[in-house]
């Protein structure tokens, strides 16, 4: 009877979006460790009524269940600004050792052990609150200069900025490992010729290994995008505070060195952000990582949707390994490529998450407004979701086969050589549109007397149609039998990036040496 009643919310964070490091809600235990009486550490002007009395309200404004994934990018950050409190004088130098030593201790016990680590206190709200109270337990006054001339506004735009970038490297290593079993398997099965598709209807001959290529030029591209948009417009927001900077004298240029330093390189900014409230209303770098997040995911999602149709049996073209393909509950015979299915249905969360982002910041005041917190939401999720895809891809791409006989097969059908006639003729001195013409009514012919091959027909049959489109009678030779057949026709291509041998062995070339 007792839980029909229950009308009020479940216990618990209201959303946990993804599995990975940080994205869990917060335990049982942080949560019955909530304080609802004692107000939080920086409400006092309200008295004791604080957001944190309402178990709800708590619930509800923090950010913590996901933005823990932050503490290293934070850990870094407070670091650099403590480094640079000192060298201005706001802080000593003993001050700065206690607090580098105790925000390395925290670093290394959330190391140790993330999801227990008693820190995560969930009435603190964020990452922020509590990295910088476990501080002040820690090692008392000096933790409570930490925040001088800080706000979380600028602070959590800076973690931002600094995951981003962490983030599009460990997607840039997908993306390349993906790449990379691509070549694989265009080394291994790359030269089978096939059918290539435009309107997925039957166009040129291919092989297989060009269209593999096609695949891993486009994830490459999704990687340069990527880098680029991952790095924002590389100004540093730290310094901008909650709104209008500080009447302290803070010295923000040296903040840039000093995370520089810190980082190894990895956070090197181009300049302060020029302008204080610009720095802290901004979400442009969230929305840019997660549109080069739903390019990829889109690619992806293409990349799916092409094998699962060559997966099936009207095409058979590939075969999948069994792990990446599941049977059905009651149709005994099936082998589903749900893992490619999937791959493709996860686009349309990215695609979301980048909705979702464009939404939360369009009707916002200039200036923090708190909606903002849930940028990390929408920009995990959608990491994590891009990253879980790259990862199975090239796993299903490492263990798939090209399925030769199968190909070969069908290879005949489609006069996939008409256009290589038509060069031909063009060889021959005539013009295009005709040659298009005299091949178009060649194909013609062909269905007329049931033959599904061009050079099924004779030499006198080539003529007479290039006669009636007004073109000599000698026009076509013998040697117009070397430019038709797939396997020849793919021998032939020689313009730079082409689809057949040539072009397919210059690429690979080009890509074994660039993955190396
Ligand atoms: N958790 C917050 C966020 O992610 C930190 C900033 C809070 N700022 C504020 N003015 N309440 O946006």
């Amino acid at each position: 009877m007792g839980h029909c009643s229950e009308t009020r919310l479940p216990p618990g964070p209201l959303t946990f979006p993804g599995l990975a490091e940080g994205s869990q809600p917060p335990s049982a235990a942080t949560l019955s460790a909530m304080n609802q009486t004692t107000p939080k550490p920086w409400e006092h002007a309200k008295g004791a009524a604080g957001s944190g009395a309402d178990p709800l309200a708590t619930r509800f404004v923090e950010s913590l269940s996901f933005d823990r994934r932050l503490y290293r990018h934070d850990i870094a950050g407070s670091i650099a600004h403590a480094r640079m409190l000192a060298a201005v004088g706001l802080i000593t130098q003993l001050e700065l050792g206690e607090i580098e030593h105790g925000l390395r201790q925290i670093e290394a016990e959330i190391a140790a052990d993330f999801d227990g680590w008693k820190g995560w206190k969930v009435e603190l709200e964020d990452v922020h609150m509590c990295i910088e109270a476990a501080l002040i337990e820690k090692i008392g006054d000096p933790g409570r200069k930490l925040h001088t001339g800080r706000s979380r506004n600028d602070q959590v735009a800076l973690d931002l900025r600094l995951w981003a970038r962490e983030g599009a490297g460990q997607v840039q290593a997908l993306l390349t490992d993906l790449r990379r079993a691509l070549l694989e398997l265009a080394e291994r099965d790359g030269r089978i010729v096939m059918p290539s598709y435009t309107h997925l209807q039957r166009a040129q001959p291919i092989v297989a290994g060009a269209e593999l290529l096609a695949w891993a030029r486009a994830f490459e591209v999704a990687g340069q995008r990527l880098e680029v948009l991952a790095r924002g417009d590389g100004t540093c927001p730290l310094g901008a505070g909650a709104i209008a900077g500080s009447a302290l004298p803070l010295d923000r240029r040296a903040v840039l060195s000093l995370l520089e330093q810190l980082t190894d390189g990895a956070a090197a900014f181009d300049a302060p952000s020029p302008n204080s409230i610009e720095a802290t209303a901004s979400r442009d770098l969230a929305v840019d990582y997660v549109y080069a997040l739903a390019m990829a995911a889109m690619w992806l999602s293409r990349f799916a949707e092409q094998w699962i149709i060559y997966a099936s049996t009207e095409f058979g073209f590939i075969r999948l390994d069994g792990r990446y393909t599941t049977g059905s509950s009651m149709m005994p015979q099936k082998r589903n490529p749900d893992m490619l299915e999937l791959i493709r249905g996860r686009c349309g969360d990215v695609y979301g998450r980048l909705t979702a982002l464009l939404t939360m910041c369009k009707g916002l005041t200039i200036g923090y407004n708190r909606d903002l917190q849930e940028d990390k939401r929408h920009v995990f999720a959608a990491h994590d979701a891009v990253a879980d895809s790259l990862e199975l891809a090239a796993r299903i791409v490492r263990t798939a086969r090209f399925d030769e006989d199968r190909i070969s097969a069908g290879l005949d059908h489609g006069f996939l050589d008409a256009t290589s006639l038509a060069d031909y003729l063009v060889m021959r001195g005539v013009p295009f549109r005709t040659a298009h013409q005299i091949v178009g009514s060649l194909v013609r012919t062909c269905e007329q007397r049931g033959l599904i091959k061009l050079e099924q027909l004779a030499l006198d049959d080539f003529n007479a149609a290039c006669t009636a489109a007004d073109c000599a009678a000698g026009t076509c030779a013998e040697e117009v039998y070397a430019w038709l057949g797939p396997a020849n026709v793919v021998r032939r291509y020689q313009s730079e990036g082409n689809a057949g041998l040539d072009g397919f062995e210059a690429q690979l070339a080009r890509l074994r040496q660039t993955l190396g």
